[in-house]
């Protein structure tokens, strides 16, 4: 039963993790899109298109068709792993920096329609988890199961700033609170595909629930 799962939700509410999990379990492929976006961020920084914070739109769009953006197997850890221009940037686009950016590129229609294609070719034979922002609404709007993950800021901001420690990244607390207010302010707000709850998406608050009991819940919908 190849069915499709769209995974949507706010900024570091453990989608990815809840996804690839999922993905796993049930043999199915996992694609994390916020990778997509800020692969797309990585390279307008690495090719100076930010000027004191403002994007050259321009540049950037005219340079979108040189962008290609794949995921390829790493075998030893047996996860995918984003390359851009076949070079993997897995590591790079997890930074602040990027994190700092992407929401202004994730506002642009030509940087959208360009990655829900690739998305939608990646899931059109099912069998995919997706998580992203506008899966189950955009992406794959009749995916038989879609989940929206939300949790209190606080508790996103402390995973966040604890995974970010743990990686080394010279980053406080209220650097990261900041940031994901920001980005779901964005990404709540922007004109094409904002951050919403699909219709018929399950809603799940995981401020207080481990990742056991999430799957508990997601057990009884998708028999896994
Ligand atoms: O999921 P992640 O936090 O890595 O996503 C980074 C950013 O990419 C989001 O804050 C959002 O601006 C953008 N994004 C998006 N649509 C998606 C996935 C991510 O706009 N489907």
């Amino acid at each position: 039963n190849k069915i499709t799962i769209a995974v949507d939700g706010h900024s570091s509410t453990g989608k990815s993790t809840l996804a690839k999990q999922l993905a796993k379990k049930l043999h199915f492929i996992y694609v994390d899109t916020g990778a997509m976006y800020r692969a797309v961020t990585y390279f307008a920084l690495e090719n100076k298109l930010f000027e004191n914070q403002k994007l050259n739109k321009e540049k950037l769009v005219a340079q979108l068709n040189q962008l290609e953006i794949d995921f390829q197997l790493n075998t030893n850890t047996n996860e995918s792993q984003i390359h851009l221009n076949s070079t993997n940037v897995e590591n790079k686009i997890r930074k602040m920096q990027v994190s700092q950016h992407v929401s202004i590129i994730a506002q642009l229609p030509e940087v959208r329609h360009k990655l829900v294609e690739i998305q939608q070719e990646m899931g059109k034979y099912g069998g995919i988890v997706m998580d992203g922002r506008d899966i189950g609404t955009v992406v794959f709007p009749g995916a038989e199961l879609k989940l929206f993950m939300t949790a209190s800021a606080k508790t996103r901001a402390q995973r966040r700033f604890e995974e970010l420690q743990t990686k080394g990244e010279e980053i406080t607390y209220k650097e990261v609170y900041d940031n994901l207010i920001e980005r779901d302010e964005i990404d709540s707000n922007r004109a094409h595909s904002p951050l919403k709850k699909a219709e018929d998406a399950v809603l799940i608050d995981n401020s207080n629930l481990s990742l056991e009991e999430q799957f508990e819940m997601i057990k009884a919908l998708v028999k896994c």
